[in-house]
């Protein structure tokens, strides 16, 4: 039988604390508080406790996530963060953005706020990420991209997807996660939820939200789903707490009965590098994967780095690494180590990036990150154990 969470749940998210309480969607997206009201209340009559006894292991989990940054073009990066901005000042909650949380808040750059929660859920429980993507990229002026989704919503549409999975029948687990877009998910969510038999299959919504809370997000995700599939409880973070919302996803996880993932987990075997820049010394884990066992074989090395979009920097190994074994693809974060493997280069991500395919992890960097993010011009490094 499906299981969905009652409306106590709904509003008992750590994080719902800062805004749920208001009740109302965000005055942003029109409608006001009695719609929201009405469909929490709807929400309710399908409640049912949830049952935690199951564990979960990552072998079977897929995250599937819809984060606007992922689909949407920036032009003007300040324009567009500004236009977000400006609108979370209309909705009198500016309090809450200024600098780098500002930026990130604005959810218009990469990693969309949805993004960053799915990166926690996969370092936590493993799986696979998958971003949804349309083929016709939203606004990135945040009132553009209201019409066209309050549009959207009017008409039941079902935008198109770019990328499809072909294997959903090796997935058990499907977090499904969205931002709030007009109290309820993007219609895109449910061109996906559509897409696939998701019969049986046990589905984990988790959202980001303005004020709004998670309106009728889950209960219309609910509906949309066979009634075979069972939905656990979901997670909301109020957007301006995303960056600190680690722990209580984790704690939310550990409530469902996810097991931290082996391949994520302290047994795992790491060993130190030193990258030693321009006569300063960076620290540098590198974790126990066939890709990065092989790097650590070919130690120590002089690599020259130069930069690659603003967003990372990269250096090409004279040597290819082995990739079997090794995920499909990940999603980098600064400070991470990767291989690009079809073009065979190391790469050390200084800004924050989307989930991309054979893009493969190697470490991180502990301390001295500032030192790669403030290099402007090519560099070359030397590259070593510690022992
Ligand atoms: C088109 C659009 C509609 C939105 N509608 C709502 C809403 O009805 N209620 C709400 O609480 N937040 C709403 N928001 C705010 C987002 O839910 C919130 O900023 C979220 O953290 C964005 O997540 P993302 O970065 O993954 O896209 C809306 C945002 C956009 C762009």
């Amino acid at each position: 039988m499906r299981k969905a969470v009652s409306i106590l749940l709904l509003c008992s998210t750590l994080f719902a604390l800062s805004a749920c309480g208001t009740g109302g969607a965000e005055e942003s997206a029109g409608g006001g508080l009695k719609d929201t009201q009405e469909a929490l209340s709807e929400e309710s009559e399908i409640s049912e406790n949830i049952a935690k006894t199951e564990s979960y292991t990552g072998s079977n989990i897929l995250i599937a996530y819809f984060t606007w940054a992922d689909n949407t073009n920036v032009e003007d990066k300040d324009a567009a963060v500004q236009s977000a901005l400006s609108h979370y000042d209309s909705v009198g909650d500016s309090a809450d953005y200024d600098g780098v949380d500002a930026t990130t808040s604005a959810s218009v750059l990469p990693p969309g706020n949805t993004a960053q929660m799915a990166e926690w859920i996969w370092q936590r429980a493993g799986g696979d990420l998958f971003s949804i993507t349309v083929t016709e990229p939203y606004f990135s002026d945040y009132d553009e991209c209201l019409d066209r989704a309050a549009d959207e919503k009017a008409e039941n549409a079902r935008p198109e997807l770019v990328n499809h999975i072909d294997n959903m029948d090796d997935y058990d687990v499907v977090f499904l996660g969205f931002p709030n877009w007009w109290y309820t998910a993007p219609m895109a969510v449910f061109s996906f939820i559509e897409e696939y038999d998701l019969s049986g299959k046990t589905v984990v919504p988790f959202c980001a939200r303005g004020t709004g809370g998670l309106a009728a997000s889950v209960r219309d995700i609910t509906t949309a789903l066979p009634d075979s599939a069972e939905v656990l409880e979901p997670i909301g973070v109020y957007r301006a707490d995303i960056t600190s919302a680690e722990t209580a996803i984790n704690e939310w996880l550990d409530n469902l009965g996810f097991v931290v993932a082996e391949t994520n987990s302290e047994s795992v075997k790491e060993r130190k590098l030193r990258m030693i820049v321009d006569g300063q010394k960076i620290s540098i884990t590198l974790y126990d994967t066939p890709a990065a066992n092989a790097l650590y074989d070919m130690l120590p090395l002089d690599l020259n780095f130069e930069d690659f979009n603003g967003i990372e920097k990269i250096s090409y190994l004279s040597q290819e690494l082995p990739t079997e074994g090794e995920p499909d693809g990940c999603d980098p974060a600064v400070g991470d180590l990767c291989l690009y493997a079809p073009w065979g280069n190391f790469s050390i991500f200084y800004q924050d990036f989307q989930y991309s395919d054979s893009l493969i992890m190697l470490g991180h960097i502990d301390s001295g990150m500032d030192v790669i993010s403030e290099m402007e011009e090519d560099f070359r490094v030397t590259l070593e154990r510690v022992d």
